[in-house]
């Protein structure tokens, strides 16, 4: 699977740079949850799950970390370190972080609120759930 990049317009001008993320205009779903992860330690993976239903889109605001996608079939890896670059990341997709850098902040927009029923944080069990 090839991971699906979203390119952000900056609007930028003689004080610098901004960037808009709209619901259903450059982020492709409605917006129901925004976070962010940054102070992340030296050496530290994360993610390690999928979801059976949320769509996200994720863009490293500072910084940089790798994300690895794993759709059941193939693997990839994308570096996120421009703030006008996001990733698309559809439902049933696993999902890993890894090589954050110091000043990395990871900003992720959902489609849902939290639900720890939509995790699946097992791999076996996100296997079965592909093929079942
Ligand atoms: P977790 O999903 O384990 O992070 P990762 O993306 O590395 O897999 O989330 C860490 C903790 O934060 C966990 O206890 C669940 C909680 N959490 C929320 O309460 N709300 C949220 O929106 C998210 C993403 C996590």
């Amino acid at each position: 699977m090839k991971p699906r990049l979203i390119e952000l317009d900056i609007l930028g001008d003689e004080r610098g740079s901004l960037v808009a993320l709209e619901a259903q205009q450059n982020i492709p779903f409605p917006i129901a949850r925004v976070y962010y992860i940054f102070g992340t330690k030296p050496g530290v993976e994360r993610g390690f799950h999928a979801h059976r239903s949320l769509q996200q889109v994720a863009v490293a605001v500072s910084g940089a970390c790798t994300m690895v996608f794993d759709d059941g079939k193939e693997r990839s890896e994308v570096r996120l370190d421009d703030p006008s670059r996001g990733v698309y990341i559809g439902n049933m997709i696993w999902r890993e972080m890894k090589d954050f850098t110091a000043d990395c902040v990871l900003l992720v927009l959902a489609d849902r609120h939290y639900d720890e029923s939509d995790y699946l944080r097992n791999y076996a069990e996100f296997l079965e759930q592909l093929n079942g």
